[in-house]
């Protein structure tokens, strides 16, 4: 097992996550949201997002891959399952564990504007600015990190540490 080196601790992350609910929750003003949770590593930071959220919501994911078993990104992203639900005149709230390149969060938007939606948003965990790519941000980002590969809290390393409460 490899060395961890806790980043950013279990009571941090709730702390953030109560306090960007409230920033995207402002921002929707009760109107309907559909938010998009990127799979895999978004799903611990999705179900607590949004149980801070009193909005009308619905929920669906995408998966998508580009790390294939190492800590570099590929630069392919290819698309494994994408929404179901319709978008059209839909406020759409996409959810990020991290940001790097940007590639992957390049080729959802690209597939979600396609498809008529009255806005599109993105809300992350993390940003890895220094990484990337792609001219894309995302409007609410939860913590600016270094380049360094982090697991926890949703994220792992070849499908393991996904179950850490805390970001390390
Ligand atoms: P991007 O396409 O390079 O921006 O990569 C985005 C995706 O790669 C994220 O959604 C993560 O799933 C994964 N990723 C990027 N950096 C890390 C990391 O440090 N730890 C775990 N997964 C990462
Ligand atoms: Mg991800």
């Amino acid at each position: 097992m490899a060395t961890l080196k806790l980043l950013i601790s279990e009571s941090q992350i709730q702390e953030c996550v109560g306090r960007l609910a409230k920033l995207v929750q402002a921002d929707y003003q009760a109107q309907p949201l559909l938010v998009v949770g990127v799979l895999h590593g978004s799903f611990v930071f999705l179900s607590d997002l949004i149980r801070h959220m009193h909005l009308p919501i619905q929920v669906d994911f995408v998966r998508l891959s580009s790390y294939r078993r190492s800590t570099k990104s590929s630069g392919t992203v290819r698309l494994h399952h994408g929404i179901r639900t319709s978008v059209v005149c839909k406020n759409v709230l996409v959810i990020e564990d991290i940001v790097d390149s940007g590639q992957t969060l390049t080729t959802i938007i690209d597939m979600l504007s396609a498809r008529q939606p009255r806005t599109v948003e993105v809300v992350t965990l993390l940003n890895k600015e220094i990484r990337r790519e792609a001219n894309i941000t995302a409007r609410w980002i939860g913590f600016e990190i270094e380049d360094r590969f982090v697991v926890g809290y949703g994220m792992d390393l070849d499908h393991r540490y996904r179950n850490l409460p805390y970001i390390a």
